[in-house]
């Protein structure tokens, strides 16, 4: 088992002793897995599953890549495993086959990215008023090859964008 895999396996065992839960959980190598885990608590941790199969998998992914983004094939004493299953069940081993796998999804991995960007820059959450701009910064951004560039000039051009209001700004 690799260092983040154990580590988060630690961290977990450590959130799931600070809730209390008993610690037969704690032992289970892999928290996440709700097949490894003891008949009694399956439950508990398929919970734990609903947001970290969806999660852990993009993290594996990247394990290539250490805090500042450096490229890596050791994790410390560890060699690092980049492998991981997407919760559509398409498997990966390492950052190129991730990203082939979203290339094959682009459409909707590219609005997934805007509508994320875009929340990011607009520092508010998006509602139903916003799908509109979401669709045209999305078609210019495929027209444009899907390039990074044309998604932060089409945000930095959108109604919402310019029409923020800085923190220190007037109001009302
Ligand atoms: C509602 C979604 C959700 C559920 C349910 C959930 N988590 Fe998380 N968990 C998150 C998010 C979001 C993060 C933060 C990820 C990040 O920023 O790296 C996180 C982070 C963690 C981390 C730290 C991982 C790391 O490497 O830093 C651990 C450990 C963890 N969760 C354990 C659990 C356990 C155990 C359960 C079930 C009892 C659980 N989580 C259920 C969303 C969830």
């Amino acid at each position: 088992m690799d260092r983040l895999k154990l580590g988060t396996g630690l961290m977990a065992a450590m959130v799931i002793t600070a809730l209390g839960v008993g610690s037969a959980v704690t032992q289970a190598a892999g928290p996440f897995t709700a097949a490894q885990a003891t008949a009694g608590h399956a439950a508990y941790l398929e919970s734990c599953a609903s947001c970290h199969n969806k999660m852990d998998p993009l993290g594996f992914g990247l394990e290539n890549y250490d805090g500042i983004g450096r490229w890596r094939t050791m994790d410390g004493k560890f060699p690092v495993d980049s492998s991981g299953t997407l919760p559509n069940g398409k498997t990966f081993s390492s950052p190129a086959e991730m990203r082939t796998l979203f290339q094959s999804q682009l459409p909707a991995f590219s609005r997934c990215v805007t509508e994320k960007m875009l929340t990011y820059s607009l520092g508010r959450g998006l509602g139903a008023a916003d799908r509109r701009v979401v669709d045209d910064i999305e078609r210019k951004v495929a027209a444009g090859g899907y390039g990074f560039q044309t998604l932060i000039f089409e945000i930095v051009r959108s109604l919402p964008f310019q029409s923020r209001r800085g923190e220190n700004g007037p109001k009302g």
